[in-house]
This record gives structure tokens, sequence and C-alpha cells, in this order.
């Protein structure tokens, strides 16, 4: 008996035919829909990352409601400017990293956060200041160009002094030319 999938786009018939577990699966899958709001922050987005070196970098604070797609947005970006690999070179390049806000706002836990969204090896036991020192040396050789920080309200819990220590490692020139984003929830 074959069925009438005239009501679907052409590309997505094949998939209703899946079986119902693969169907379900796919049917479940995170998608990207592209709306004018999130359009707008991609595109500010992209400004920031073109912007040139300078002494003050510009920063982005997102803000909205929780499930309002802060996060989804950010992947999206990072699905954008993916690292690569140049082969002539030999040198991986990776524009943008992208981490999550460590539950308490210690300055050891945000570097080993970046290091780890660089691919590098973590060494047990190391002091904060070697520890920042090759957090800046693999930045540089990655030409990482912009850091996202996803809950920043995280430092919230922290105490006054502790919130200090974090914004100012934030405002660290940690990179180059690297600009901070900051993805806080209201
Ligand atoms: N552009 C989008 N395309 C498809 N789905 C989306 C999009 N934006 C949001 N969603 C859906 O909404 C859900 C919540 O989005 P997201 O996790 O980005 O919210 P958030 O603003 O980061 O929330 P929170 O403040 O709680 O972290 C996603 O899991 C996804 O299902
Ligand atoms: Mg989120």
């Amino acid at each position: 008996m074959s069925v009438d999938l005239s009501h679907l786009l052409a590309q997505y018939r094949p998939h209703a035919l899946l079986p119902d577990d693969e169907r379900i699966q796919w049917i479940q899958r995170d998608r990207w829909i592209h709306y004018s709001r999130a359009e707008h922050v991609l595109d500010r987005l992209t400004a920031l990352l073109n912007c040139p070196p300078r002494n003050r970098m510009p920063c982005l604070l997102i803000f909205g409601s929780t499930g309002m797609g802060k996060t989804q947005a950010v992947q999206k970006f990072v699905r954008d400017h993916r690292s690569s690999f140049d082969e002539t070179a030999g040198r991986t390049t990776l524009p943008v990293v992208t981490i999550q806000m460590p539950p308490a706002p210690h300055e050891r836990d945000l570097y080993e956060e970046i290091m780890v969204a660089m691919g590098g090896v973590l060494v047990m036991g190391l002091g904060i200041t070697t520890l920042r020192h090759r957090t800046r040396v693999l930045a540089r050789q990655l030409g990482v160009r912009m850091i996202i920080i996803d809950e920043i309200h995280s430092i919230l819990p922290g105490t006054f002094r502790e919130q200090r220590i974090i914004l100012n490692a934030i405002r660290f020139p940690l990179y180059a030319s690297a600009r901070t984003m900051r993805n806080r929830l209201s």
C-alpha cells in the first residue's frame, strides 16, 4: 500500500517512511529555526568577531528569560565558526571559544573550562599563574578571537571578592585580540 506524502516537502518524505523509533528520534533532534531576533543576535556577534584588535575590545551581554534561545543562538554561531585546519601551515585555528561559567566563581575553574574548550591538556596541580599562562599561550596559538561565556550569572553566588576576581580575569587581556562575550540570564 503506498502512502500519500504529497503534503510533505520532498526532502522530508523519506523520513516519514522510517520505522517509528528512528522517525521519532529524527523528530526530537535539535534544529535551528531562523527568526528575526536570533538573526539580529548572530549579526551582532559576527560584527564583534570581525572587529579589528583594539586596546579595549568591545563586548556584548545577551540577556533574556529562560528558554528564549540564548544558548541555541550561541551554539549556532559557534557551528558557523568552527575550528579549521590549515594543511599547508599545519595549524589549527579556533576563532570562537565557548564555555559555560563554572557553578562557583573561581579563577582556576574558569581557566580550566577555557582550556578544555580549546582542547588543551589539563595537568593536575598547576599553580594559577602557570595555568593562566598556558591558557594564554594556547589561545594565541589557536588564534582565538572571541570567548563566549554562557550562564555568566553563576558568578552571583560567590562572595564580593570572588566576583571581582572573576570580573578582572574576564577583563584581563587573556588573548591578544580576543573579545569577551557575556551571555547572561535575566
Ligand atoms: N532558534 C531556535 N531554533 C530551534 N529551537 C530553538 C531555538 N531557540 C530556542 N529553541 C528551543 O528552545 C529551547 C530553549 O532554548 P535555549 O536553551 O537556547 O534557551 P536559553 O535562553 O539559553 O535558556 P536558559 O536561560 O534557561 O539557559 C531549546 O532547547 C530549543 O528546543
Ligand atoms: Mg541557556
